[in-house]
Order: structure tokens, then sequence, then C-alpha cells
């Protein structure tokens, strides 16, 4: 095994804000109940052409400018999302291009929805550590404003846009990544979804709106549930103790389950790093935009033990426990 380290790190998110108050006069809502259900305060809407593509470039300019890397020597792309700009050819293709990174790269999109990027960096991880990949950009991007129902209060309060980029080098000696844990129960599939070509899953019909459709408390019980337990067991596989984690990054899904996930698993909540204040529940971006708001605000240093985990529809899950290695910054980040 080789070692893999993550090197650099860039976010994007649209410049457009919608508040709580934006919200209570598109449907029946408030301020209070939003911030005391969610702890949401804004999330930023893509433009109507703006696309998960293009905050995904953004992302990485954010990465290059930052890390004064360049990405031209990458030899995988990996897009964690769910919402890519077509079904098909993949983000991860047309960011190749739009970077000019060469042909010879390989680029594909992975689909595991809020689990997406903790799923792409393990799969980055496998890449590096087994010698088959030397350089690989990984991604987690979403644009849930397309495919969200701003009619529907239960959901339309939750989602916003956002992309967050790393660079997940060949480490020599030093391997920046402990233990991991993946699951999925697909028993659970109708609890959250988008249509697409079927309308059946697990002998339910499904409601076609074309837009994403949900069952927040079904949800909400699964993650309180299953993330603890895959912690304890991200933990086992790396041999440590919650002792030993500096920073918690859980799927910034709503804070109302963070708090309970905490309380069971004993850990601080002053610990959990999320972007769900001002972002809102960003998917397959939630994890890396909470751990750069957290490199940004000199929280997270080098050396420290953090450790992230993605849930959300499957329902799949994923876990990592990583020690931060990034190179120095070249310039400080923009502001998002
Ligand atoms: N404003 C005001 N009232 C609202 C509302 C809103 N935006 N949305 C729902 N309500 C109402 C409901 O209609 C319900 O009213 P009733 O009691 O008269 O029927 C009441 O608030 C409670 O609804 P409930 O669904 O129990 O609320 P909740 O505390 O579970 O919060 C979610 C709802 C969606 C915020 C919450 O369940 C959640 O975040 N779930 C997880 C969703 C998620 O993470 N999905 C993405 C996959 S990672």
């Amino acid at each position: 095994m080789k070692g893999a380290k993550i090197t650099a790190i860039g976010a994007y998110v649209p410049a457009r804000r919608l508040t709580n108050s934006d919200l209570e006069q598109m449907v029946d809502t408030n301020e209070e109940w939003i911030v005391q259900r969610t702890g949401i305060r804004e999330r930023r809407i893509s433009r109507e052409d703006e696309y998960t593509s293009d905050l995904c470039t953004a992302a990485v300019q954010d990465l290059m400018k930052r890390y004064g890397k360049s990405v031209q020597d990458v030899d995988m792309i990996l897009v964690a999302t769910s919402t890519p700009d077509f079904s098909f050819p993949s983000v991860a293709s047309i960011l190749q291009n739009r970077l000019g990174i060469p042909v010879t790269a390989g680029a594909v999109d992975l689909s595991a929805a809020c689990a997406g990027f903790v799923y792409a960096l393990h799969t980055a991880h496998a890449y590096v550590a087994s010698g088959l990949h030397r350089k690989v950009l990984v991604l987690g991007a979403d644009t849930l404003s397309k495919i969200t129902d701003y009619t529907d209060r239960s959901t339309c309060i939750l989602f916003g846009d956002g992309a967050g980029a790393v660079l997940l080098e060949s480490g020599g000696l030093v391997d920046g990544f402990a233990g991991f844990h993946l699951g999925s129960d697909g028993s659970g599939a109708h609890h959250v979804y988008h249509p697409g070509l079927s309308h059946v899953v697990n002998e339910v019909d499904l409601i076609d709106t074309g837009k994403l459709v949900q069952n927040g408390r079904e949800v909400f019980r699964w993650a309180v549930r299953t993330v603890p337990q895959g912690v304890q067991q991200v933990l086992d596989s790396a041999g440590a103790t919650l002792e030993q984690v500096d920073w918690f990054i859980p799927h910034s899904a709503n804070l109302r389950m963070i708090e309970p996930i905490c309380e069971r698993m004993n850990y601080p909540l002053e610990q959990a790093l999320y972007s769900l204040e001002y972002f809102g529940n960003t998917s397959a971006a939630s994890i890396p935009l909470a751990l750069d708001l957290g490199i940004r605000a000199g929280k997270v240093l080098n050396g420290q033990q953090v450790l992230l985990y993605g849930f959300g529809a499957g329902l799949a899950h994923a876990g990592q426990l990583l020690r931060l290695t990034l190179d120095t910054e070249v310039s400080p980040p923009a502001p998002l």
C-alpha cells in the first residue's frame, strides 16, 4: 500500500442568497420555525444558466489559486453529484475539457447522493493507495435548487447549491487516510428520491413531479440511528478512539439531526463542523464545504484528525477518518 494525502482544497457557492425571509414570501413558513427545526438561515442558489459543472470549475479554480497547484497532471477526475448537467455526458468529462486536463486522464461521476463525496474520496484513496493512480481530483457538487419544489415547504427550506474540490496525491510513506466504513440500505430507497425512468421502488409508487421528494421524518430517524453506529465502525477499523478525533464533519442535512447524533456518540457539538447555516443542505458538497469553512476559520489545522460521515438517499452512508496533510496555501481564499 502506498500513502495518499489530501494536499489542497477549494470551494465555490453561487452568489445569489435565498434567506428564510425570502422563503416566507414563497410558502407558508417562518424564520423561527426554519431556524429552530433546521439551523439553516440562508442557502445559495445557482443562476438559471449555472450548472454543477460551472460550480465544479470554480471550486477547482479556487483550489489552484490558493495552493498554487496545477491540475494538468491529474490522472483521474471523480465527481460526486446527483444533479449532473446531463444524464450523460458526465460532469467529470465536461470538467476535463474545461480545465484543459489531458485526455489521458480518467473521468467519471459517482452517484451516492449526500454520501457521494465520502464515497468518491474512498474510491480515490483506493486508486492512489493501490498505485493505480498518482493524483486524483475529487469533487462533491450539487445544484439541488434545480430539482427542488418551491411550493413544498417541507423540502424547499432545506436545500442549496455548492461545490467542494480536493486534490488527492500519492504521499510516499505518509498516509493521511485511516479507517473507513461504508453502507447502504436500499429498503429505504423510497424515503428520498428524484424520479427517473422508473416510478416504482420497493413496490412503492413514487410521486413524479419532476422534483425531489422525501419523507423527512424517516430520513431523520434513520440517520440519527445509523451514523453513530457507523462512526464507531470507522473508529474500530482505524484502531482509534473518539477522543482522538479533533473534528467531526457529518453531512450538513439539518442541525437538529447533528445534535442528537453527537449526543448519542457523546461527542462535543462544538467539535462538529457543518456548512448548513449559510449554505443549507448542499448534498455532495456539504462535507467539503464544511471542511473548507473550518480551514478558512483557522479551526482545522494540518496534522489534526477529521472524521467525515456522509449519509442520505439510498439510503447510503460512508465514513472516513483522515489526518489533514494540506500543502501550504500560497494565496488567501476569496470570501465565499
Ligand atoms: N414551515 C412551517 N411548518 C412546517 C414546515 C415549514 N417549512 N415544514 C413542515 N412544517 C410543519 C408540518 O406540516 C407539520 O405540521 P403538522 O404537525 O400540523 O402536521 C410540522 O411542521 C412538523 O412536521 P415534521 O415533518 O414532523 O417536522 P420535523 O421537525 O421532522 O422537520 C424536516 C421536518 C424536513 C425539517 C426534518 O424532518 C428533516 O430535516 N429531515 C431530514 C431530511 C433530510 O435530511 N433529507 C435529505 C437527505 S440527507
